[in-house]
């Protein structure tokens, strides 16, 4: 059975905005994004609302739902009372463009200054072989849909803006992760250094985790536990290696 829902969500640009209130027809087995087309359909034409699937695949319908950074297209209208009143705002971390829609280059950035994987050197396409444990570590990193509601959540940029330039946040130390571990990764041996740059260049050291980006994973990732933890590790082993801390020593 259909009823009307109380819905704040959030209007305006980058200048200015406030919550508008509406009243929206809700039916039986909608989302929250059905309900906002309809808002778009009936009573604000204008309203910009980004998104693609519909399914939880694309990770363009970001937004927040009463105060949680959610996937538009995946929140169930029947998990809020019919009384209660669902507050739609855009994503607090990033620029708003309008609306429910930001600015989220600052992803794109951070993705463009990681070294791509490198090709083991005298082994052939084809010929590449890996252990099952390291392809499944591959793989549930590569079920990310780039929602970016892990980048959203993260207090370290959250709260503190300035922070961008130093921290890539979760979803891009989890790529440096991915291809630190990843057997066949060779940049190590061109000279690079992928404990270094997460560290150094990416911002390892802010993540005190907290875990919150795990929680908001859509893709129900273990961000934290398989990826950065795990980097941190290799990071301070790196840097308890006795071994390593008197060659570091000979090169300074
Ligand atoms: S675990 Fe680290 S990256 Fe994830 S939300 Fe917490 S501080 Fe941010
Ligand atoms: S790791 Fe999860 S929350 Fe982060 S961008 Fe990828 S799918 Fe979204
Ligand atoms: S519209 Fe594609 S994830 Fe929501």
């Amino acid at each position: 059975m259909g009823y009307e829902a109380h819905f704040r969500v959030w209007r305006g640009d980058a200048g200015a905005g406030e919550l508008r209130d509406f009243r929206v027809e809700v039916n039986e087995g909608e989302v929250v994004l059905d309900v906002i087309h309809r808002l778009q359909a009936t009573q604000c034409p204008d309203l910009a609302v980004r998104w693609n699937c519909k399914a939880g695949k694309c990770g363009s319908c970001s937004a927040e739902i009463n105060g949680r950074p959610r996937l538009l297209c995946m929140t169930r209208m029947s998990v809020f009372a019919e009384d209660e009143t669902v507050t739609v705002t855009p994503m607090r971390s990033f620029p708003v463009v309008r609306d429910l829609v930001t600015d989220v280059s600052f992803n794109y950035e951070k993705a463009r200054e990681i070294p791509s994987f490198h090709p083991p050197t005298g082994t052939a396409p084809g010929e590449y072989r890996m252990r099952q444990v390291d392809v499944e570590r591959s793989q549930e990193f590569r079920k990310c849909i780039e929602c970016f509601l892990c980048q959203n959540t993260c207090h370290v940029i959250r709260d503190h803006d300035d922070n961008k330039r130093a921290f890539s946040g979760p979803r891009y130390l989890m790529r440096v992760a991915e291809l630190e571990m990843h057997p066949l990764d060779s940049h190590g041996e061109t000279g690079g250094d992928r404990r270094e740059l997460a560290q150094a260049e990416h911002g390892l050291g802010f993540c005190n985790i907290t875990k919150c980006c795990t929680e908001v994973c859509p893709e129900h990732i273990r961000i934290t536990d398989n990826a950065l933890i795990p980097l941190k590790e290799r990071v301070v082993d790196r840097h308890y290696d006795p071994l390593f801390g008197l060659f570091r020593r000979r090169k300074d």
